[in-house]
């Protein structure tokens, strides 16, 4: 005789109606955040080749970006620039004039309130030795002269009209610099997103091509070291302590169990960056027909979000907002 189950949970994905009933997961437009690449030095759109389907963009096709992802329904996007000058102390991040805070503006403008406009606040794209910070004479990089940096970048961040800062640098201390600085200049409302548990990850590779990186070497002695989980909690501990209005965790799939760990803990809202190399393995695998690519996007979102972020910052937002839009 066969062993026939007292217990199916079978039943329950029967049909496309009852497994839609009964997911547990659902994934909104509205919790997707599109990373965008700003030139200074084009003046059409240049294609990132280890991140097919992105682009660098001339400032003013900024505004058409921005309205592509306000009617997919997105929640913000984030925003990076490639400055046609860097020095060694990242001079253009600060300038009013530099490209990313012009990029703010012209995104606030653009985004008339339907979405949120957030800046990457750190200084690897404007520095000619691509470390996050500025160099002490040793050549290492020094922490807390980087604060005073951070510190009026983000007032000019926030003078643009940036409503959500990334502070994605791994400086000790940086929200708690950010917050100083920003109170100080009457920036009360400017939000600060820490990329609180960043790790150094292999996953940034195509993300360097983006923003055309100058750095030699790596950035292991600011970023964390993908062996440690309890790590990343104190990150999150300090940066919510330090005044964080949201608490990042970065890159995402290869690190679910933090972000796991960091959702349980905190007590405002928790990001998930599916980073440039998560990204291209999915497209590199779908353009030779190895994987599906929106299956296998909507797997990765939906994962995120399951594990415990509220946010997810990915450069496959749009077709993923239409895709949800389809189901
Ligand atoms: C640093 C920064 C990086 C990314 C976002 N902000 C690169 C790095 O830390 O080396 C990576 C994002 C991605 O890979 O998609 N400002």
């Amino acid at each position: 005789m066969t062993y026939a189950p007292h217990r199916r949970p079978r039943r329950l994905r029967t049909s496309p109606a009852m497994r839609r009933l009964v997911r547990e997961t659902r994934v909104v437009p509205a919790q997707l955040v599109l990373p965008l690449f700003v030139h200074e030095s084009l003046t059409e759109p240049k294609a990132i080749e280890s991140m097919p389907g992105v682009e660098q963009l001339p400032l003013d096709h900024l505004a058409g970006a921005i309205d592509s992802a306000a009617a997919a329904g997105l929640g913000g996007v984030m925003l990076f620039a490639i400055p046609a000058h860097r020095d060694a102390t990242g001079s253009q991040g600060c300038d009013t004039d530099g490209i990313l805070n012009r990029a703010i503006e012209q995104a606030v403008a653009a985004a008339q309130g339907r979405l949120v406009v957030m800046a990457d606040l750190c200084l690897d794209e404007f520095t000619d030795h691509g470390h996050c910070g500025v160099l002490a004479a040793d050549g290492t990089v020094d922490n807390d002269a980087t604060l005073e940096v951070y510190g009026r970048m983000a007032v000019a961040q926030a003078d643009a009209g940036a409503q959500v800062l990334g502070l994605s640098g791994m400086m000790d201390g940086q929200v708690a610099a950010v917050r100083a600085a920003l109170d100080e200049a009457g920036h009360l409302e400017t939000s600060i997103l820490a990329y609180a548990a960043k790790y150094a990850s292999a996953a940034y590779g195509p993300f360097r091509e983006a923003v055309e990186s100058e750095l030699q070497g790596d950035r292991r002695t600011y970023q964390m070291d993908p062996a440690n989980r309890i790590e990343g909690s104190l990150e999150a501990a300090l940066d919510e302590a330090e005044g964080a209005d949201f608490l990042m965790v970065k890159p995402a799939l290869p690190y679910l169990d933090v972000l796991a760990d960091v959702a349980a803990e905190a007590t405002v809202p928790v990001a998930a960056y599916h980073v440039s190399g998560e990204y291209s393995q999915i497209e590199a695998a779908a353009q030779r027909d190895w994987i599906d690519r929106r299956t296998a996007h909507l797997e990765a979102v939906t994962s995120i979000v399951r594990a415990g972020a509220s946010i997810v910052l990915t450069y496959a937002a749009i077709d993923i907002a239409h895709w949800l839009r389809e189901d």
